[in-house]
């Protein structure tokens, strides 16, 4: 049956190019300007503890289910969640409709304030193309650009434009292309990056800071954005994985290939923080700089360099490159479900949905704030940008986690349960039943207490 409904979809040409393409989702502003930032606010060490704590016990689990899902299902979120809960009856649908309806929202909302925090690379990347050393100014220049609402705005239009550009040639002729050049030029710029700074100092206290754990410095708070960076980075929880998987016509290999994405991800996170703050601690700079870290500090590398300005040139180019391998995903998820549930052809379906983000990312780039009669909880009277990075990041997507994990280990047929695995050979029976336990017990568990720390239910002491 699954055959069928996959007719006509198109997909992917090779299973190397689901990978790049998987990849180029979880790689991007999540690892090279969200993890430095929210690690230096959080003190370093400890945070990162718990991150890769996260993505072992709960991120890996979570890709697996996600790309059985998708893989099985053959449709997009919603469509694949539907079809095989079937089993489950009236549970199986209300839960398919709820993770469906909470994919596309995430979708929706996080591209919009994604696009406006692209756009400012890309103004960087201009600037650096311009011949301009941004070296020690460049705090303030990122100052005035974040409040600089027409030219944040006039930025966001062009890489939504860039976003849709590509979702409207589809899969293999538009994702799986981009992808397939993005990525690798990625790691090449990182990884040179890395060898520089481990020549001009800074990279031993950068090592220190990241990998030497100090708990003092954890709070509950830490252990919510800890998760729901897992979530963020591997692009887990809104259905990215699933509609990805769906266009995969090779099931064999979605565990392996799942594993491979999330170990990139996270190697490419921890690189892109040494580099960050070894140029922050050679420069006596500020960790806890927030979300400017990534725009203020490393112009000042590039500034001492040979050649600064085309380094920094490549660098923010690269930036804008791993924005948008991811951002065509949040838009695909968006764009699947129209196509697949409404039967609206691709161009149309991008078009509108582009649309609807670009005017909802407006909000963000002018840098409103949510209105005030709101409660607190729903960012009254904060910014946009962070509130909707709060919502969909620690609220949205570990409860769409959840139901995913819920469909995957208690609704699925064992025989689709289990048809991710079936290629491995030795272990695979331990893998197997490893990963039932953890997607049926200790994932949604896990989840669920720190959703409801986060939102007061429960509180196990800071
Ligand atoms: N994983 C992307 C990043 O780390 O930048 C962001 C992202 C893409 C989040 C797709 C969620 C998503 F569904």
């Amino acid at each position: 049956m699954s055959d069928t409904s996959k007719s006509g979809r198109g997909g992917f040409a090779s299973s190397l190019g689901f990978m790049w393409a998987a990849a180029g989702s979880a790689v991007g502003l999540g690892n090279l300007w969200k993890f430095p930032y929210i690690t230096g606010e959080y003190g370093g060490g400890a945070f990162v503890l718990v991150y890769l704590v996260c993505i072992l016990i709960v991120g890996l689990p979570l890709m697996y289910a996600e790309l059985i899902i998708g893989r099985r299902g053959g449709k997009d979120i919603l469509g694949a969640l539907r079809d095989l809960t079937k089993g489950a009856g009236l549970a199986g649908t209300l839960l398919s409709w709820l993770a469906g309806g909470m994919a596309v929202l995430s979708g929706l909302l996080i591209l919009s304030f994604y696009a406006v925090v692209a756009g400012w690379a890309v103004h960087f990347f201009m600037l650096s193309v311009g011949g301009l050393d941004l070296g020690e100014g460049a705090g303030e220049t990122f100052g005035a650009l974040v409040g600089n609402g027409p030219v944040s705005a006039a930025w966001h239009t062009l890489f939504m434009a860039m976003t849709i550009f590509v979702v409207t040639r589809g899969i293999k002729g538009g994702i799986e292309t981009a992808c397939k050049i993005l990525m690798p030029t990625l790691v090449g710029i990182l990884s040179i990056l890395l060898v520089y700074v481990a020549f001009t100092g800074g990279l031993g206290e950068s090592l220190a800071f990241l990998f030497k754990p100090d708990f003092s410095k954890l709070s509950g708070d830490a252990v919510l954005e800890a998760l729901g960076h897992a979530f963020f980075t591997l692009s887990l929880g809104m259905g990215v994985m699933v509609t990805y998987g769906s266009y995969l016509k090779d099931e064999r290999h979605v565990v392996r290939d799942g594993f491979w994405v999330a170990l990139l991800d996270t190697v490419i996170a921890l690189m892109a923080g040494a580099v960050i703050f070894a140029v922050v601690f050679s420069n006596d700079l500020e960790a806890s700089a927030g979300p400017g870290l990534l725009f203020a500090t490393l112009p000042g590398l590039f500034a001492g360099m040979p050649g600064g300005a085309l380094v920094s040139a490549a660098f923010f180019l690269l930036v804008v490159f791993a924005a948008l391998s991811s951002a065509i995903s949040l838009l695909e998820v968006v764009v699947a479900y129209i196509v697949d549930e409404f039967g609206v052809p691709r161009l149309r379906a991008t078009l509108g949905m582009g649309a609807v983000i670009w005017l909802i990312g407006l909000a963000s780039a002018f840098g409103l704030n949510m209105p005030v009669f709101l409660p607190e909880a729903l960012g009254g009277g904060q910014a946009v940008l962070d509130t909707l990075d709060n919502l969909t990041t620690k609220y949205l997507l570990p409860l769409g986690g959840l139901l995913i994990a819920i469909a995957a280990g208690w609704m699925l047929s064992k025989q689709d349960r289990e048809s991710g695995f079936s290629a491995l050979r030795g272990n695979g029976d331990r893998l197997v039943s490893s990963w039932t336990f953890l997607i049926r017990f200790v994932t949604p568990v896990l989840i669920l207490l720190v959703i409801l720390k986060g939102i007061g239910i429960i509180d196990f002491g800071d």
